[in-house]
């Protein structure tokens, strides 16, 4: 781990531990990857301007969110079928985000039972991919609620699946077929076939999609490939009002990227929203969150607004942070680090941007992430400061 010094090089390892159709899986993009590029080179528009000479010896990033202390604003996003980067990688991702003190959001595409991913982490965070059908979303909700989870997260910014080519070139599919492409690059990483592959296949048997609904879904595995997300094109607004009136706990609704559609989810009860394009998964071209960000504050100051894709650098969260993100998430720095060291590498990720606030928060001259504002940042396309 101690090679590791960026999310960069957790990367580079990630690439060499996982088959070829895996890491595509998780590094890909939608159709031509615009917004994958455009997460990361939305940053490069804001620069900073640091201010000396202000006491910067002591420092803090510790972060209070819906009602609980965290060690740090960033925390790690939901992803689907992380069993597939390492053997029990739900509850390794939960278990590493509960000794570094920061939220974790268990996907609803997940192969663990929530309950039991919850006793590793009970104050963990649950994503839903809600069908329209209330007779379906109703009994999971309930389901939620029965483990203790007391923040829902409902994804919204995936009415249908999108193309990934990179995807389709590897033979990849969720559900998994196994197809010439897929065994041979499970061949082509003997220590993945060995730690992952045959410890699951061994120990627990072929991952099912656990927690899609009330009841345990079908196995990653099929000669087929299904379409898990059927029913999800008919969500509406409406249905989100009707959430909010089933469950009692936090409500965030996640993939805003329009100032409207935050006043939207704040006037349908919700407690806070996650500005995100998905990590560039879903619709290609869409904005950029660190893009929409500002205007997003702007319309709902009254709300929690966190925001997530593109962010590998302590610096991206500050900036973030300083237009008015509340906290930040990461998706795929999480991932990397746990498929090149389980529990012990999402740490290490978490822990290498955790270094990174606070060194940089120093050397901007701001002791304190609640004290970072727009003060601290010019915008390039803007002349003159932004304060
Ligand atoms: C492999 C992978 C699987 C994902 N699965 C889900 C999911 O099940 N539910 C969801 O809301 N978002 C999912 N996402 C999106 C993440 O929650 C998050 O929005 C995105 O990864 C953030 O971008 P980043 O990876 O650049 O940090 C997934 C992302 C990746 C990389």
């Amino acid at each position: 781990m101690k090679a590791m010094l960026s999310i960069a090089d957790l990367e580079r390892a990630a690439r060499k531990r996982l088959p070829p159709s895996i890491y595509g899986y998780v590094i890909g993009g939608a159709e031509d990857e615009s917004s994958l590029r455009a997460n990361r080179s939305g940053f490069e528009r804001w620069a900073f301007v640091p201010r000396p000479l202000v006491d910067v010896s002591k420092r803090s990033q510790e972060t209070e969110l819906f009602g609980r202390r965290y060690a740090s604003p960033v925390g790690i996003s939901p992803m689907g079928v992380t069993s597939l980067c390492r053997f029990d990688g739900d509850c390794a991702m939960a278990r590493a985000a509960r000794e570094v003190n920061v939220p974790f959001i268990l996907s609803g595409a997940s192969t663990t039972p929530l309950e039991k991913v919850a006793s590793a982490y009970p104050g963990m965070w649950f994503q839903a991919y809600v069908p329209s059908k209330r007779e379906v979303i109703g009994p999971l909700i309930q389901r939620v609620a029965a483990a203790g989870i007391e923040t829902l997260v409902v994804t919204v910014d995936v009415p249908i699946a999108s193309v990934r080519e990179i995807e389709v070139r590897n033979g990849f599919s969720v559900p998994l077929r196994l197809s010439g492409r897929l065994v041979m690059g499970g061949l082509s990483r003997p220590r993945w076939m060995v730690e992952t592959f045959a410890r699951t296949l061994v120990q627990q048997g072929i991952p099912h999609f656990e927690n899609f609904t009330a009841t345990r879904g079908g196995p990653i595995i099929t000669a087929t490939s299904g379409d898990h997300r059927a029913g999800r094109a008919a969500l509406c607004w409406d249905d989100m009002r009707w959430v909010r009136d089933q469950w009692k706990g936090k409500l965030v609704i996640k993939g805003i990227l329009h100032p409207d559609d935050a006043c939207n989810a704040r006037n349908a009860g919700a407690d806070g929203v996650i500005v995100s394009n998905h990590g560039g998964r879903q619709l290609d071209g869409a904005i950029a969150p660190i893009e929409a960000l500002p205007s997003i504050v702007a319309a709902v100051p009254d709300m929690t607004v966190m925001v997530d894709s593109g962010f590998r650098r302590g610096t991206d969260v500050l900036k973030a942070l300083a237009l008015g993100a509340r906290f930040v998430f990461v998706g795929r720095p999480a991932m990397y680090g746990l498929a090149v060291a389980g529990e012990r590498g999402a740490v290490h990720a978490l822990k290498l941007l955790q270094k990174e606030i606070d060194l940089n928060l120093a050397l901007l001259g701001c002791p304190d992430t609640a004290g970072l504002s727009k003060a601290y940042l010019h915008c390039s396309s803007a002349s003159g400061y932004s304060s």
